[in-house]
């Protein structure tokens, strides 16, 4: 008997994770679909063999879906993962949990109260699954690069999500390097600034790039730059400077074309060929830890709630001038789930 699986949302990551889940994951199958568009949703039934339900609450409700992926728009997440909550199925819900970091608190809230050994909620802060990530983690954990100072990062998206605006750019795109600069440097965020190019011909709501400094609780500074329609080709990096020396991320293996008297390499399209062993990493490390009822060491709701707090703050820099502002951290009613290592990871 392997996991059946229902996916809500079948657009570009929705259906990215129906093809890893159909061709890559072990012990798990898609057992149900949904989507609002009607005709994804007969597709995608058809094409992975699955019931197509007519709503995200059919699905959730559905006796054959042991476990949910949540890939529908950010603003449908919170109600979605509060209905997984309450029907008491593991779900895997793509960044961000919410929006807001008080519809975080509520769903983390939620889960906490429930007082279970093993929480029911993971997000897909994919990037802890991405080998490159991982080694720097290592190296910086190995101490060899001494007391760590700066943390550098790019993210570069050749598109812009659909209803994109300068906050989400933030609470969407941002909230990933949010994520992993915590999580690489071991420390929180204490506080965040916002910045951005101001050209004379640029729209008044649109801030693209962004530049956000991030200062955790040791001390380290990291600046991360956020690109929306960056059309040169989609582009991640990262490098963390410490008092001995510095680690900096490989850049994926790509072609090399010599031609027209230039030399040149192609970029990606977008983000799924650079991380797509990073999501069947994910992917297969969640569908494994629901099969032997063990603590996954995929990102939990406390996880995306720290990451979401910290938005909030860059988000109220964004809104005053730029000025460094201190991350709130609410008190927290339950105490966190205990979580795996990540070296557990296949
Ligand atoms: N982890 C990552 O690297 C990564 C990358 C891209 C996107 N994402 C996240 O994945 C999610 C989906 O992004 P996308 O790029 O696939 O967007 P998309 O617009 O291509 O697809 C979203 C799909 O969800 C459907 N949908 C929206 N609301 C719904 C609802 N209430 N019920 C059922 N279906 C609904 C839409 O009809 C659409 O088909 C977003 O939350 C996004 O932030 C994560």
């Amino acid at each position: 008997m392997t996991l059946g699986i229902g996916i809500i949302g079948l657009g570009v990551m929705g259906a990215d994770h129906a093809e890893t889940l159909a061709s890559c994951i072990s012990g798990a199958h898609i057992a149900a679909v949904t989507d609002l568009d009607s005709e994804r949703r007969a597709g995608a039934a058809e094409r992975h063999r699955a019931r197509g339900q007519a709503t995200a609450d059919d699905l959730i409700a559905d006796p054959t879906v042991d476990a949910v992926i949540i890939a529908s728009h950010d603003s449908a997440h919170a109600a979605q993962v509060e209905q997984c909550i309450r029907q008491g199925k593991p779900v895997l819900c793509e960044k961000p949990l919410a929006p807001s970091a008080e519809e975080c608190l509520r769903l983390r809230d939620m889960e906490a109260d429930l007082g279970l050994e093993r929480p029911l909620v993971s997000v897909g802060f994919m990037r802890r699954f991405h080998e490159p990530y991982r080694q720097l983690r290592e190296t910086l954990r190995s101490g060899d690069l001494g007391r760590l100072v700066l943390l550098h990062e790019v993210h570069r998206n050749v598109r812009a999500y659909p209803g994109t605006s300068a906050s989400s750019i933030v609470t969407n795109s941002a909230i990933h390097e949010i994520d992993i600069t915590a999580w690489l440097l071991d420390s929180p965020i204490v506080e965040a600034s916002w910045h951005a190019p101001r050209l004379p011909d640029s729209p008044s709501d649109w801030h693209a790039p962004q530049l956000i400094h991030l200062r955790t609780a040791a001390g380290t500074l990291a600046s991360v730059e956020v690109s929306v329609d960056y059309r040169a080709g989609y582009y991640v990096h990262c490098e963390v400077v410490g008092e001995n020396g510095s680690a900096r991320m490989a850049q994926p293996p790509a072609a090399h074309l010599t031609s027209n008297l230039k030399e040149s390499t192609r970029l990606a399209p977008d983000w799924r060929p650079v991380f797509a062993d990073a999501y069947r990493r994910e992917l297969q490390e969640w569908t494994d830890s629901i099969a032997a009822d063990r603590s996954t060491t995929l990102a939990s709701a406390d996880d995306a709630l720290d990451a979401a707090l910290v938005a909030e703050a860059v988000l109220a820099s964004m809104n005053n001038e730029g000025v460094p502002t201190p991350v709130r951290r609410p008190e927290l009613a339950n105490t966190r789930a205990t979580k795996g290592t990540n070296s557990d990871v296949k």
